[in-house]
């Protein structure tokens, strides 16, 4: 069965992902059920959720089929049990605190309210065809999922999205070495269909690509700022102005596709011998001092007031919401 709008996702975890989740489905036409352990939370989230909505409105980002933040808004309803949220649902997306211990006791409340009697009466569809996705940034699901039910276990994934979730497009699905392959290609279907950008990650390796992508550049600049070869602001120019400029539309491959006439190949021949000898500086692990942190921490203070960080993340996600329109029109010719 294909997923359709009219059929509804359960968004469990209310906080700053569950909220943007619930836009992303709400946005796409689906009715979405909010539920949160902290009674009030899910109610209290839906204004907030207006407000990220009516931002979208402003930036014309809300999509085809929704017209105001009043209409996303009116297909959200916060659950005041599990049990209600997942009721007739086709995808739940589980979005509790990064701990394998609360991971794994949202994911047996999950069972325990799937196997409700009313629950497993109301489905459109069968257990056998619902996605369970976890937000999780860095635990495999392996890690909080493999003492469930066979037959839940094989419906559960990561649907690991990036922050701000309502913005970014890309999403990580990473099966786990029991997941059904069926559900990996739904999941992948339905994120396609709500607009996102999946990726599959093929096997579970800890904290999945993007997360470590980011490492490897955070741990080299602390590095270089340790060092003392670069400022903490000029590195941070190095990407916005440079390699980020490119980044924001190609990835490290195209990029160097198109650095050597003839391609990786060729660039490869020219300059692998350097990257290794740079791989071989750059593999000592190391960590970030108290020190080299508060450089840092200065430099960026020095900068803009810690109260002031609040009004600077909306600026940030105005700058992505234009990015975002700007590369969806690009896109498209
Ligand atoms: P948060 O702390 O803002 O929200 C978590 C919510 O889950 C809270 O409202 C809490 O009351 C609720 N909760 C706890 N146990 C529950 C249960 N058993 N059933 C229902 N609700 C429960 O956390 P946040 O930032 O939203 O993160 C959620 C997940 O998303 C984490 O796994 C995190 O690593 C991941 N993530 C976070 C990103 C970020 O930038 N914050 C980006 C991408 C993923």
């Amino acid at each position: 069965t294909l997923v359709e709008e009219r059929h509804a996702v359960a968004v469990v975890g209310s906080g700053m992902v569950g909220k943007s989740w619930a836009i992303v489905f709400a946005k796409a036409g689906h009715p979405v059920r909010l539920y949160d352990v902290f009674p009030d939370a899910a109610s209290k989230a839906i204004p907030a959720i207006h407000s990220m909505a009516q931002q979208l409105k402003e930036a014309d980002l809300l999509g085809d089929l929704t017209s105001s933040a009043d209409e996303l808004v009116s297909r959200i309803t916060a659950a005041a049990t599990l049990e209600e949220a997942v009721e007739n649902v086709v995808w739940i997306q589980e979005c509790v605190p990064e701990t394998v211990e609360l991971k794994k006791a949202a994911c047996f409340e999950i069972q325990k309210a799937l196997r409700n009697e009313k629950v497993k009466a109301s489905f459109p569809t069968q257990l056998s065809e619902i996605v369970i996705g976890s937000s999780s940034s860095a635990i495999p699901s392996s890690s909080f999922t493999n003492e469930l039910d066979d037959d839940v276990k094989r419906r559960c994934l990561i649907t690991h999205p990036v922050n701000p979730v309502h913005l970014i497009p890309l999403v990580e699905i990473v099966p786990a070495s029991y997941t059904d392959p069926e559900v990996t290609s739904r999941a992948r279907e339905v994120l396609l269909k709500v607009g996102k950008k999946p990726i599959v990650v093929k096997k579970e390796i800890d904290s999945f690509i993007l997360n470590r992508l980011q490492s490897a550049v955070l741990n080299e600049a602390f590095k270089l700022v340790e060092e003392d070869y670069i400022s903490p602001e000029d590195l941070d120019i190095t990407m916005k102005d440079g390699l980020g400029l490119r980044w924001s539309f190609m990835g490290p491959f195209e990029t160097i596709d198109l650095n050597a006439p003839h391609g990786v190949s060729d660039y490869a021949q020219r300059y692998s011998g350097n990257m290794f000898k740079l791989a071989q500086q750059q593999s000592e692990p190391r960590k970030w001092t108290d020190e080299v942190v508060k450089t840092v921490n200065d430099a960026r203070r020095g900068l803009l007031d810690v109260e002031k960080l609040g009004e600077r993340s909306k600026w940030r996600d105005a700058r992505l919401m234009q990015l975002v329109k700007q590369k969806e029109e690009l896109d498209k010719k």
